[in-house]
């Protein structure tokens, strides 16, 4: 089934804006939104550059408001003429060592990531049980499937967290009309890593943007991406005993 109505949080960098280009490259129609409306301006503006027959609507979004979720997914639906795929991808690599005097940038990770994302899951799936279905796509991490020492700590309970919401909705729409997918990325270049220490077994954005959407548009339920390596090191991971873990931070 072709998905040609797609909505992206977090649509001004990194993962969202690479996976916008290649739905776009792909002919869709696109819902962009997130905080920084100059970054969504300009890739609007190349987008319509290099494909202009598609639609491209643009919003901006703080995904912590959380009344402004609905009304702008339903400002953007209503500009694009619907929407039949919602990627919740907004989010934030904040973090401290837990008990180290910065709370804030912790429970600001686990707000932005987790408890935001879920009011733009029951904001998705409201509109797709009106709509009659839809495609909702959950952008988690490997790293829901482990613990690390220092400061991911928050960053990796708030993605075993939406993993964990995936897999429940994956149960409740087992037979449709809603589909599910959970993606867990490896480590794929963007804002976000540049910031991270670690660079292990980093892919650039388009190789890892490849990945996820292929896996986007096969509606696979939950997909490790970029396959290899990551798919059998999170296997590792889940296994490891907590020291090891650091490799991973
Ligand atoms: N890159 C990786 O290796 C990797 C691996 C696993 C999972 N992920 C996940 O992929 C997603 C995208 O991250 P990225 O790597 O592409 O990082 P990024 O380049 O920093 O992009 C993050 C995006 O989220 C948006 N965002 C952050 N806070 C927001 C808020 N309060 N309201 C609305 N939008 C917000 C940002 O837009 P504004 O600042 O303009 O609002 C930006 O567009 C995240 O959920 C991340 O956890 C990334």
């Amino acid at each position: 089934m072709t998905r040609q109505k797609i909505l992206i949080t977090g649509a001004s960098s990194g993962l969202g804006a690479g996976m916008a280009r290649a739905f776009a490259a792909k002919g869709r129609d696109l819902a962009l939104c997130a905080r920084r409306t100059d970054r969504l301006d300009e890739l609007k503006a190349e987008l319509a550059d290099r494909h202009p027959n598609i639609k491209v609507a643009v919003a901006a979004l703080d995904v912590n408001d959380h009344e402004a979720v609905p009304r702008v997914f339903g400002e953007l639906a209503q500009e694009i003429g619907g929407l039949d795929r919602v990627i919740v991808n907004a989010g934030i690599g904040k973090g401290w060592p837990l008990g180290e005097g910065k709370p804030w940038a912790n429970k600001a990770t686990i707000e932005t990531n987790l408890v935001a994302g879920l009011v733009q899951i029951e904001t998705a799936l409201e509109m797709f049980k009106k709509s009659g279905g839809g495609h909702l796509v959950l952008i988690s991490s490997v790293l829901g499937n482990t613990g690390v020492p220092g400061g991911k700590a928050a960053y990796c309970a708030s993605k075993a967290g939406m993993t964990s919401l995936g897999e429940s909705l994956r149960a409740e729409y087992d037979k449709g009309p809603i589909s599910i997918t959970v993606l867990e990325p490896g480590y794929i270049e963007s804002e976000m890593t540049a910031r991270s220490a670690s660079t292990m077994l980093m892919v650039d954005n388009e190789t890892g943007v490849r990945a996820m959407v292929e896996a986007i548009e096969k509606e696979k339920g939950r997909a490790v991406v970029p396959r290899w390596p990551w798919a059998p090191l999170t296997q590792v991971m889940r296994l490891l005993p907590p020291k090891f873990t650091k490799h991973f931070a």
